[in-house]
């Protein structure tokens, strides 16, 4: 799997995509979540995959098992490189997902990876306590639902650089560790309530890493981007 800074596209627009990855001269691995996919469908995928960048979708499916294998057969199609379910829809629908992204790989193409949401980083441990009435800390419960994952035949898991060597315990250090909620030192942190410098998620065990505003609102995003990307790799 593709190690560079995975850059969230959190634009509305595919004209707003183009502007933006029409700075940079080089290909890159981006995140296209629901807002850009639900409104604009495959085609914007397509367009970034011919410009040659990698994808990761991000659309966090969680239904019946039936429902998410033939969804996750049908986007395999579109030949992204990474894409998530909810873990919380338990061990056979996250199995049900792979097998669903097997029978859809085209021949001769790489299944996407699969990876599972723990706890979004929005949860607090009080709503997953008292609303979801899962005991324990968050961390335990992370660390949980990575091991289902695991267990499901996943790639990994999407968590906070926080969880991450918890899980490298756990998990193993190949099964992958997407962390967003990345920031530069000095930099604001916005809505996200624990942020992490790129290297300190290289620390942590992160395997890679999602950066949104931190690039995308940076006066010179490409300059952003290569700064991310060393602190990252440790250069
Ligand atoms: O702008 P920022 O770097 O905070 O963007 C982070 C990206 O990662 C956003 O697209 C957000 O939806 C996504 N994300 C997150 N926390 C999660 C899962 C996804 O911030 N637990």
């Amino acid at each position: 799997m593709n190690t560079k800074p995975i850059i969230a596209l959190d634009f509305p627009t595919p004209e707003d995509v183009a502007t933006f990855l029409g700075k940079f001269d080089e290909p890159l691995f981006v995140k296209v979540g629901m807002e850009l996919y639900l409104q604009n469908g495959p085609s914007i995928i397509r367009t970034i995959k011919e410009a040659g960048h990698d994808i990761f979708l991000d659309l966090k499916l969680h239904d019946i098992p039936n429902t998410v294998k033939s969804a996750m057969k049908g986007l395999a199609k579109l030949d992204i490189d990474l894409i998530n379910v909810h873990a919380a829809g338990g061990r056979a629908m996250m199995a049900a997902a792979l097998e669903g992204l097997q029978e859809g790989t085209q021949e001769g193409k790489k299944r996407p990876a699969l990876i599972a949401v723990t706890q979004l980083t929005s949860t607090t441990e009080e709503q997953m306590n008292v609303e979801q009435q899962i005991p324990g800390t968050i961390q335990q419960g992370v660390v949980h639902y990575a091991k289902l994952a695991q267990q499901a035949g996943l790639d990994g898991v999407v968590c906070s650089v926080h969880e991450a060597k918890m899980i490298e315990e756990a998990c193993g250090k190949d099964f992958l560790k997407v962390t967003p909620g990345i920031r530069l030192a000095g930099g604001a942190t916005h809505d996200q309530k624990r942020v992490a410098t790129p290297q300190v998620a290289r620390i942590e065990g992160s395997t890679q890493i999602v950066v949104g505003r931190a690039i995308t609102q940076a006066e010179n995003p490409v300059e952003a981007y290569h700064t991310v990307k060393q602190l990252w790799e440790g250069n």
